[in-house]
């Protein structure tokens, strides 16, 4: 278990429980940002630590993005992020188009934040099933990450504290290839017929 530091799950579905599961697990501090922290749908056994998104970024060095990539343009710019503080897109734009043109969510969520705040693409490659284990039956599943080198050899030991085999792609210009491992991997689920219970390990001879 790496340094505990603060970690902030914005958003309560499955890719925020998720990771909220396994980080927490791995004896991390974690609390989960939501719109609503009085809605019955969060009351969990165990309980989960919520606040409401603005408190939940307060203080915390890393900030988790678990929502529907439509919501970013809201929701990004009302957490009060401050220099230094590190956010971790984990989102993925399925069947609808990247929001205002650009050419990565990564680079949509980059263009909401802060000048100062660290960006880093992780943790949309696999199913929310297996984000809070990062195995795949028993093995570590390949996690490839991208992003501003400071956040992504923080977010690195985060992922590696979950249980995945981690690959750092390189700076913001590798995020299109992060996504692209996500394409493949949605593409093998819903189109290929493969269903969601697979992920990709890799191998050496
Ligand atoms: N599902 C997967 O297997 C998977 C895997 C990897 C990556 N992803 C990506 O991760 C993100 C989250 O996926 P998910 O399956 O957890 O999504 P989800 O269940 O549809 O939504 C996640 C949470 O986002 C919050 N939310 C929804 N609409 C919002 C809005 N308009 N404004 C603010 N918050 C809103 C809700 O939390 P509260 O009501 O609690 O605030 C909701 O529970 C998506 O971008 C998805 O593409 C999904």
């Amino acid at each position: 278990v790496s340094e505990s530091k603060r970690i902030a799950v914005i958003g309560g579905g499955a890719v925020g429980r998720a990771l909220y599961a396994g980080l927490a697990g791995a004896g991390h501090d974690l609390v989960m940002g939501v719109r609503d922290p009085a809605d019955p749908k969060h009351v969990t056994d165990p309980p989960v630590h919520l606040a409401d998104h603005v408190a939940a970024v307060s203080g915390a060095a890393v900030v988790i993005l678990a929502v529907p990539v439509p919501a970013l343009a809201d929701v990004v710019p009302t957490l009060g992020l401050a220099t230094g503080q590190i956010v971790v897109d984990a989102t993925n734009a399925v069947r609808i188009p990247v929001p205002d043109g650009h050419s990565t969510v990564g680079d949509h969520v980059a263009s909401l934040l802060p000048a100062g705040v660290l960006l880093v693409k992780a943790f949309n490659t696999i199913g929310a099933e297996h984000l809070g284990t990062g195995r795949i039956d028993g093995v570590a599943a390949f996690l490839p990450i991208a992003g501003d080198e400071a956040g992504l050899v923080v977010v690195a030991e985060l992922a590696a504290d979950i249980g995945f085999d981690v690959a750092e792609l390189g700076d913001r210009s590798a995020f299109a290839m992060v996504e692209d491992h996500a394409r493949l991997w949605i593409h093998l689920a819903f189109v290929g017929g493969w269903g969601r219970n697979f992920g990709f390990v890799v191998r050496y001879d």
